[in-house]
C-alpha cells in the first residue's frame, strides 16, 4: 500500500516520525508536505495530496497541521476526498468504519505523537462497514 502524507510547518516533526514508522511497517510513503518549520500555507500541500489520492497515485492519505482543520477543509474541497479529522483512537476507527475516510487528518498541536501513531494504526486497521454508511457517503458529493 502506498500512503501519501502532507503537513504544514506545524506538522513537520510528527510527519518525519510517522514516515519512519510507516516505512518500518512496510508501507511505501510519498511525502507531499513541507520539510521546513518556516511558516507556510497548508493548502499548498493539501491539494497535491488530494490529487494523488483522487488519481490513485497513492492509496490513502494522512495530513497534519496545527488544528487539522485547515487541511481537512482544503482536502474536502475535492470531490473524491473524504478527509476525516480525528483526535482519539475511537474517532480514528469510526472515520474509516462509518465515513470510509480516504485521508486521516490529525491536529499536530493538540495531540501527542503517541496518540497520533495510535490513531494511524487504528485507522489503517479499520474496515468500512458499508450498509447504511454506504448510502450516507453516496450522498456526500455535490453534483
Ligand atoms: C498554522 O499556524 C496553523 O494555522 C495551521 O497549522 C492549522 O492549524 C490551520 O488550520
Amino acid at each position: 500500500m502506498i500512503i501519501g502524507i502532507c503537513n504544514d510547518h506545524a506538522g513537520v516533526e510528527y510527519k518525519n516520525r510517522l514516515v519512519k514508522y510507516l516505512k518500518g511497517k512496510g508501507y511505501e510513503v510519498v511525502n507531499f508536505g513541507t520539510d521546513s518549520e518556516d511558516s507556510c500555507d497548508y493548502a499548498d500541500f493539501a491539494h497535491p495530496l488530494a490529487e494523488a489520492v483522487e488519481s490513485g497515485r497513492v492509496d490513502k492519505g494522512i495530513a497534519l497541521c496545527g488544528t487539522g482543520n485547515g487541511m481537512a477543509i482544503t482536502l474536502n474541497k475535492h470531490q473524491g476526498i473524504r478527509a476525516g479529522l480525528a483526535w482519539n483512537t475511537a474517532i480514528a476507527h469510526l472515520v474509516k468504519a462509518h465515513n470510509n475516510a480516504n485521508v486521516l487528518v490529525m491536529p499536530a498541536r493538540f495531540a501527542s505523537y503517541r496518540m497520533v501513531v495510535s490513531m494511524v494504526r487504528e485507522w489503517l486497521a479499520a474496515e468500512f462497514e458499508g450498509g447504511r454508511h454506504e448510502r450516507r457517503i453516496a450522498k456526500i458529493p455535490v453534483r
